[in-house]
């Protein structure tokens, strides 16, 4: 087990090694806007409407969203940080803003083709572009939580679970 917990990796598992004496939380903040609708096909129009209020809104309505992304690790010992958040920003930006940011959820996002264009669905998806990649960054942080707003009082968290 490293004692100062930047990362390193077991040479005999060739594991990152994570230090969870000094386990720290950092998170990234981003936003976008976005359009969707949230639609049944299978269900009449008043179901639909029950279900899914302004949200069922047959030409499109929009959403500010608000990415919180959390990733956990070790203060590097040269640094001090876990992980370099301009590089963070830079990978959320070009991987997940970029796709989505004015754009319609529904129709122009590959990864949301032929599912519910629900802010649970877009957070998962988002963890499974992010994961990943943030996996391979340097100093050993891991992703730990996708927070997504989709107004200040909706918002969804997923773990990875
Ligand atoms: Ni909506």
């Amino acid at each position: 087990m490293s004692m100062d917990g930047s990362g390193q990796r077991n040479p005999t598992t060739g594991n990152r090694e994570t230090n969870y004496k000094d386990l720290i939380y950092v998170s990234r903040t981003e936003h976008f806007n976005a359009a969707h609708k949230l639609y049944n096909s299978a269900w009449s129009k008043e179901k639909n409407l029950e279900v899914f209020g302004p949200c069922a809104n047959e030409n499109w309505h929009g959403h500010n969203f608000e990415l919180i992304v959390t990733v956990k690790g070790n203060p590097r010992p040269d640094t001090g940080f876990v992980i370099d958040l301009k590089k963070l920003s830079r990978l959320i930006r070009d991987k997940v803003i970029e796709k989505v940011d004015h754009k319609n959820l529904n129709v122009d996002v590959d990864f949301m083709t032929g599912k519910m264009a629900s802010t649970e669905n877009l957070a998962i998806e988002i963890w499974r572009i992010l994961e990943p990649r943030i996996r391979e960054m340097e100093g050993g942080a891991r992703l730990h939580r996708v927070k997504l707003y989709e107004t200040p009082r909706n918002f969804v968290e997923y773990f990875g679970d």
